[in-house]
């Protein structure tokens, strides 16, 4: 091979000197829940394509997403607030924190479990630059991430036309959202809640989308799973109360967005698809008494991205159980999604002097 001589003239000639823009403070601005909302509304194609393109992201190693942190509190046992720091590359090249609490006992006050702030932190000079209201984002990709367990998960199997939801708060009302939105129509929809509020105010929600199936409130969890193709795990349990491998006889699907609803049992009669392998194996999970129980790994059959590339092949012998932790990097990337659609719209609330010393001697 000849290098011809104007590419070698052009090699020899020193580069041409640019200078780095200045690095500057960028500003602050703060996006409330009705932005984020308004925001994504009829995006959840868009959306699902984004949380699979962070995968990949994530999968070839361009993140940083270590353990989330769970904090604790020996006087409200119940409750918790986790920190999922995370920095993600690509074209999004954004860091940040999601810091979300999850305080059970509000629901029967009339309020939200969950509630989120995200912060976005600038690649080059590390300052936060948008608060986002976060409780619609971290459901939204929640939805995002199950929707696409499903969608790959059956692709090898008939499509699931009997869709169970177990545990019905707002998580199983995003996750139906996003199954609709992105494709899905079903004959049945099963319900099945703890409390008979939740169950009527799921239905009642069901019934607004008109939904064109049959839907049915089962008071037996073990009805709901055997007539159901496709399980939705979104309780709050902390731990197992789903014991019975007989029950998934048939072999569902399952998205166990709740992750600590099914006996280790079930984890090991099952193949297990998983977003992260570390993330997922810790904090007690389902997935993680498996691992204790047996001391291995070997119930698992990979991640979702392995799925998606065809690395991890499944079973139609088996039901098919996919824990998905969450991962932070999915946050940001649906937060600042969110950030540049709103600045794009020229929305932006932005909150003058936020940053205020920066002079170094004043
Ligand atoms: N994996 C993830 O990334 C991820 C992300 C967000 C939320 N989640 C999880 O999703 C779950 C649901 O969140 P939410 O905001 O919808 O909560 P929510 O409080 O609004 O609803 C939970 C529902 O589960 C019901 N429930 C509790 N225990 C049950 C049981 N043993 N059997 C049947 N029903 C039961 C409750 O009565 C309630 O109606 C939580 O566990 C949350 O941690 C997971």
């Amino acid at each position: 091979m000849t290098t011809s001589r104007s590419s070698a003239m052009e090699s020899a000639m020193p580069e041409p000197i640019t200078a780095p823009p200045p690095m500057t403070v960028p500003p602050f601005s703060v996006i409330p829940g009705a932005q984020v909302q308004h925001t994504l509304q009829g995006q959840e194609r868009q959306i699902v394509d984004l949380v699979e393109a962070t995968y990949r992201l994530h999968a070839a190693g361009d993140s940083v997403n270590p353990p989330s942190y769970f904090l604790r509190f020996p006087d409200r046992p119940t409750a918790r607030i986790i920190a999922l720091p995370a920095s993600i590359g690509g074209q999004v090249r954004v860091d940040g924190l999601k810091w979300i609490s999850s305080f059970p006992e509000n629901v029967s006050a009339g309020i939200p479990r969950a509630s989120a702030v995200l912060i976005l932190n600038d690649h080059d000079t590390g300052y936060p630059f948008a608060c986002l209201e976060s409780s619609i984002i971290s459901a939204t990709r929640t939805a995002a991430m199950a929707a696409s367990g499903a969608d790959w998960l059956s692709r090898h199997r008939s499509r699931p036309t009997r869709v169970g939801f177990f545990g019905t708060g707002l998580i199983a009302r995003y996750i139906h959202t996003f199954l609709a939105a992105t494709g899905w129509s079903f004959d049945d929809i099963g319900v099945h809640d703890l409390s008979a509020e939740s169950a009527t105010g799921f239905r009642g929600y069901l019934q607004q989308t008109g939904a064109d199936a049959r839907i049915t409130v089962h008071d037996s969890p073990e009805q709901l799973i055997r007539s159901s193709d496709l399980v939705v795990f979104a309780t709050v349990a902390g731990r197992p109360h789903v014991t019975d491998p007989a029950w998934f006889d048939h072999n569902p699907l399952v998205l166990h967005v709740s992750l600590r609803d099914l006996a280790p049992e079930i984890v090991l009669d099952s193949a297990n698809i998983v977003d992260d392998i570390d993330h997922c194996l810790k904090a007690d999970t389902s997935p993680h008494l498996a691992e204790q129980l047996t001391g291995n790994r070997d119930f698992l059959t990979g991640t979702l991205h392995d799925v998606m590339t065809g690395r991890a092949e499944l079973p139609t012998d088996r039901p098919v159980v996919f824990s998905p932790f969450g991962l932070g990097v999915l946050d940001l990337a649906v937060g600042k999604h969110v950030y540049d659609e709103v600045t794009r719209a020229g929305q932006l609330h932005v909150i003058d002097d936020f940053f205020h010393e920066l002079r170094r001697y004043g």
